[in-house]
């Protein structure tokens, strides 16, 4: 593997806010839903179409360009096919969302990076009203943050829980609980794949009063419940034999997720499963590139104490609290599973 990074790269680098306003302004400004209704347009039928005047469509496309984002035949542009895919606002697999969240609550708070790394505290938060430590808990105090963010979190969930869903090892559980399932877009997926599974999400009361929306609107009212609290505080729903932690781990100090594996180990019976899946750190600590450019954002935003581990250090958390580790179930998009037994 190549590991020396080169002139353009480091330019790439360098600049990467700017390459990210490029790629943002291609969104907003419906560039790329443009070219995907009409791809062979040259620079100037464009900008008529988005209204922008010639000259700083130039500087745009010629951006997009050259970050190959559109592909320029020519004097005509097209969209690359992943942005076709990912960034157009009629593919059902795109990202925008995400982008979303990258642009409003990732973009601002960076600044504040350095000085988080020196102070090992999210000082990115400042950017938001509230007087709470965390994201989570200042979003009820900044609803355009909280549906940004709650958008971007169905969105990551939807494009990560087609794998999650296809796992047999749901089908050996008969009421799971979604801790911290937010607006139940995993729920929902997990739940239509396996007609048996009963879902209990444990999340806020915010959370909890979306999820109960999609649920109702899902038809799945009948099996998909809500239980409204904090997990690190708060009894765990009864009767229950799975708790999954989706993209939670990552959020918290190695300390708290392994008091938090624990309040599940004691919440269920001998036999029980815990499930714990998110993306996953390489265990040299080298990648994957996903892993590494979203740790950032636990310190400097979230909560200013997690990261994405590695998946040696997420079995060391499911030991610590008491869980047999069986073996890791890798999935697609940088993710994975492990599941213990209690
Ligand atoms: C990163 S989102 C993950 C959402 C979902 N599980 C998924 O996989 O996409 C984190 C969720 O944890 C919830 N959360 C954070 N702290 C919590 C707490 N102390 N108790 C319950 N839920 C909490 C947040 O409200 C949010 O919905």
């Amino acid at each position: 593997m190549k590991n020396e990074v080169d002139f353009n790269e480091l330019v790439l680098i360098s600049c990467g806010h700017t390459a990210f306003q490029l790629l943002w302004a291609g969104v907003q400004l419906e560039v790329f839903d443009t070219l995907s209704k009409t791809p062979g347009l040259t620079r100037d039928e464009i900008a008529e179409k988005i209204g922008l005047e010639s000259q700083p469509a130039r500087i745009l496309m010629t951006g997009l360009a050259a970050l190959r984002l559109v592909q320029k035949d020519g004097d005509r542009f097209r969209n690359a096919p992943i942005v076709e895919k990912l960034l157009t606002r009629k593919s059902p697999d795109n990202m925008i969302d995400v982008l979303g969240w990258q642009a409003h609550i990732v973009y601002p708070t960076e600044v504040d990076f350095i000085e988080s790394l020196k102070q090992f505290k999210n000082v990115g938060l400042r950017h938001f009203k509230g007087d709470a430590d965390n994201i989570y808990h200042r979003l009820p105090d900044n609803p355009f943050i909280a549906k940004v963010f709650h958008d971007a979190m169905s969105s990551l969930s939807r494009s990560a829980n087609a794998d999650l869903a296809k796992l047999q090892i749901f089908d050996e559980i008969s009421h799971l609980v979604d801790a911290g399932g937010g607006d139940g877009t995993n729920a929902i997926t997990l739940a239509q794949a396996h007609p048996n599974l009963r879902v209990t999400i444990f999340d806020g009361e915010v959370a909890c009063d979306k999820a109960r929306e999609k649920i109702a609107g899902a038809g799945l009212s009948a099996r998909i419940d809500t239980h409204p609290g904090d997990f690190f505080i708060d009894p765990f729903p009864k009767g229950i034999d799975a708790v999954l932690f989706g993209h939670m781990m990552p959020i918290w100090s190695p300390e708290r997720d392994t008091a938090l594996l624990r309040r599940a180990y004691e919440a269920l019976p001998v036999g029980g499963k815990v499930l714990v899946f998110n993306m996953m750190g390489d265990d040299d600590e080298v990648g994957p590139m996903s892993a590494a450019l979203g740790s950032p954002y636990f310190l400097t935003t979230a909560t200013g104490e997690g990261m994405m581990y590695t998946w040696r250090e997420h079995e060391s958390f499911l030991a610590s609290a008491g869980f047999q580790q069986t073996e890791r179930l890798v999935l697609p998009k940088d993710h994975g599973v492990l599941a213990g037994i209690k």
